[in-house]
C-alpha cells in the first residue's frame, strides 16, 4: 500500500499514536481502526499479528514539518528527525511505535481560516499555485515551494514461507467473534465490569470499557501538548 500526502503549512494533531496494526484475518478492510489498536495493546493476539514495515518520506523545504517517534517506547524520550527534509525517509514498523508528523511550516503560517472536511486542494496551472477550496471559494492559496510532499510505502513482511503460507492461505485467521471474546474474557479477569455487547461495533459502554482498560500513551515529549490545536492558529 502506497500513500501520498501533499499539504502546506497547518497545525497537525499533536498527540502521538499507534498505526492500526494488522492481524491474519482482522484488518482495516473489515474492521474499525479502534478495535484494531485496541487489540495491539491488550498484547493477547501477538501471534497473529501481521509483520509490517514501512517507509516514510519527505520533500519538504520550510519550516518545522519534523517526524517525532518514541523508538525506546513510550515511556522513554523521543527522537526527532529533522531538517534537511529533503529527499530524507525513514524504515520503521509505526503499528508498534508511538510517533506522530509535527505541524507543518512556521506558527504564524499555519491557519487555514474557512477549512472544512469537505475542502478540496488542487494544483492551478495557470496560476502556478496550490489552492484549498471550500464549496468552491479560495480560501488560501501556497506556492509551490511551500507544498510539502510525503510518500508512504507499507508492506507485509514474511520471516519464512511458513509464515506467508499462513498468512495467504488463510489457515489460521482470528475471527471478531474469537477477538471480542478473548478481550471480553480477559478484561472479566481484571476485574472490569462489563456486560456482553450487542452489537460490538457500535456499543458504546463496551467501546469505552476497552478503550479506558487497553490504555498507553508516551509520557514524555519535546513539544507542549495542548487539546486539540488543529483549526487554531
Ligand atoms: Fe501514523
Amino acid at each position: 500500500m502506497m500513500l501520498f500526502n501533499i499539504c502546506g503549512p497547518h497545525n497537525s494533531g499533536l498527540n502521538p499514536h499507534l498505526d492500526a496494526v494488522t492481524f491474519r484475518g482482522v484488518r482495516i478492510e473489515n474492521t474499525p481502526v479502534w478495535l484494531q489498536n485496541v487489540m495491539a495493546k491488550s498484547g493477547l493476539f501477538q501471534e497473529y499479528i501481521i509483520k509490517m514495515a514501512q517507509v516514510v518520506s519527505w520533500f519538504w523545504l520550510g519550516e518545522e514539518g519534523t517526524f517525532t517517534y518514541w523508538p525506546n517506547g513510550p515511556l522513554e524520550d523521543p527522537v526527532k528527525v529533522g531538517h534537511p527534509m529533503w529527499n530524507k525517509g525513514v524504515l520503521v514498523q509505526n503499528e508498534l511505535m508511538f510517533h506522530r508528523g509535527d505541524p507543518v511550516g512556521r506558527p504564524d503560517e499555519r491557519a487555514v481560516p474557512g477549512l472544512a472536511h469537505r475542502s478540496l486542494l488542487e494544483y492551478r496551472k495557470d496560476a502556478d499555485d496550490w489552492a484549498i477550496t471550500t464549496d468552491g471559494d479560495v480560501i488560501r492559496t501556497y506556492e509551490p515551494k511551500n507544498i510539502r510532499f510525503l510518500v508512504h510505502w507499507n508492506a507485509e513482511v514474511y520471516m519464512d514461507l511458513r509464515e506467508a503460507k499462513l498468512v495467504m492461505d488463510h489457515t489460521d485467521d482470528l475471527t471478531h467473534e474469537r477477538a471480542i471474546g478473548t478481550l471480553l474474557a480477559d478484561m472479566r479477569a481484571k476485574g472490569v465490569e462489563v456486560d456482553d455487547p450487542t452489537d460490538p461495533f457500535h456499543d458504546e459502554a463496551f467501546i469505552h470499557a476497552l478503550t479506558s482498560t487497553y490504555t498507553i500513551a508516551p509520557t514524555k515529549d519535546w513539544i507542549e501538548r495542548r487539546p486539540d490545536q488543529r483549526m487554531s492558529g
